[in-house]
């Protein structure tokens, strides 16, 4: 599905370039074009980074607390 109209961007092309490493809107606008035209998809390609990060950050967390918890403060 096309998300970004304007620059003919779908939202596997998105997730795509999450998976390759663009960690932010800008990141996504500089390597893909979205939102740089009309403004539209915005919200959409916020919603799709948003959901993908949650995701990351949430497979990374247990390791994070994991090391925080075994360092004494
Ligand atoms: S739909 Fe993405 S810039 Fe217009």
């Amino acid at each position: 599905m096309f998300v970004c109209v304007c620059n003919a961007v779908s939202d596997h092309q998105i997730i795509d370039a999450i998976d390759e490493g663009a960690c932010s809107f800008e990141d996504l606008q500089d390597n893909l074009g979205v939102a740089k035209t009309c403004g539209t998809c915005s919200c959409e390609v916020k919603k799709l980074l948003s959901e993908k990060v949650e995701k990351s950050l949430a497979s990374q967390c247990f390791q994070t607390v994991s090391v925080s918890q075994a360092a004494p403060i």
